[in-house]
């Protein structure tokens, strides 16, 4: 009789807890369709962008994107056209000039999802890197998605239906962890973050719903460029979450958007690192807070382990180099 009522309160505390946990999870959980709504993307002529102008191009919205290359844009537009049959509206802009971003933006329309997913990523050890080029970074991947945001958030709040809008941004791993060579990049990436959690709570009444994407290495020109510089460490530790193709990130991230999600991982080592950083971020789905909440003890044990591969690498990295600098 005991052991019976032992199993039923076993059975019975955890389904208490995932009640519990429905009744607390904020925002709501919500849908936002992407047909026959407009989607802005910046960054949309290359690599992950053009990967979400053209999914979303197939799923029936109605596309515009931004960048700065005219002749990239072109490009783009015929590559969507071809593969979809549906013409996607360009703007060649640079998203650290407002004024240009202004007009882009009142040219193409009110806005239902914006996507903000330029970006630039240099890796490099801050030693080496000019401040020139810290500077760049945080203009273009954090004051360029506040120009972003400035010049469409009063239409989006305005937007003639009663339908959810979102606007999501495209981070990074590097946005969730440091990671040596990424100073300036996981500085800009994490500032998205701070910014997506504050501007969730100032636009969850206008039914707008803010996601952030955290990619991995993702097989794009950015990240081709990208690797001509890279330090050795940098490439040993940030090939620890995998490698994804630009589509099956742009896929992750549309079906993200439109669940409503806060914090959209890639893949199954992104998946242990959102759970890993939750902290108090929002989260809408009672089954993946009860995922964080009895993960969170363990996952802190394998972050402590990972961290520990880490300082190994960067440890061997100084002896291997102090070891040949003695030699020559
Ligand atoms: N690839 C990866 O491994 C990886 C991993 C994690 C996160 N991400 C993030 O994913 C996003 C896209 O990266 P990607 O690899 O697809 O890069 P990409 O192939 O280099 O494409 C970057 C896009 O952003 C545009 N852009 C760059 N600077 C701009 C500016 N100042 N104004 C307007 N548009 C600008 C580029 O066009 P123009 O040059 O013509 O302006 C291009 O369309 C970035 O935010 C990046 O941080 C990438």
């Amino acid at each position: 009789m005991v052991e019976a009522y032992f199993a039923l309160l076993l059975l019975l505390l955890p389904l208490a807890f995932l009640g519990l946990l429905y009744f607390l999870v904020r925002p709501r959980p919500v849908n936002i369709p992407i047909k026959n709504r407009h989607v802005f993307i910046t960054g949309g002529s290359s690599g992950i962008g053009l990967a979400l102008a053209h999914r979303a191009a197939s799923e029936g919205a109605r596309v515009s994107i931004l960048a700065r290359s005219p002749d990239k844009l072109d490009e783009a537009r015929n590559a969507i056209r071809l593969a979809t049959g549906i013409d996607v509206a360009v703007f060649a802009a640079d998203v650290r000039d407002y004024d240009a971003v202004k007009r882009a933006v009142d040219e193409a329309g009110p806005i239902d999802v914006l996507l903000l997913n330029h970006g630039v990523f240099v890796a490099l050890e801050l030693e080496k890197m000019e401040l020139s080029e810290v500077k760049f970074t945080m203009d273009v991947n954090l004051m360029g998605s506040f120009n972003l945001i400035k010049a469409a958030l009063p239409a989006m709040k305005n937007r003639k239906d009663s339908l959810p809008a979102s606007i999501a941004f495209v981070s990074s791993q590097a946005g969730q962890v440091g990671i040596y060579g990424y100073v300036a990049y996981s500085a800009s990436k994490f500032g998205l973050r701070g910014l997506a959690e504050a501007l969730q709570h100032e636009v969850i009444a206008d039914n707008i719903h803010v996601s952030l994407i955290f990619p991995p290495d993702t097989d794009t020109p950015g990240l081709v460029e990208e690797n001509k510089r890279k330090p050795e460490l940098t490439k040993i530790i940030a090939s620890s979450s995998g490698f994804m193709k630009a589509e099956e990130v742009a896929k992750k991230a549309l079906d993200g958007i439109k669940r409503g999600s806060f914090v959209i991982s890639c893949n199954l080592e992104g998946v242990a690192l959102s759970i890993a950083t939750a902290g108090l971020s929002p989260q809408r789905s009672f089954l993946m807070a009860f995922v964080e909440v009895v993960a969170a003890g363990i996952l802190r044990i394998v972050a402590l382990g990972i961290q520990w591969g880490w300082y190994g690498s960067i440890e061997k990295w100084h002896r291997q180099k102090k070891g040949s600098a003695r030699r020559s």
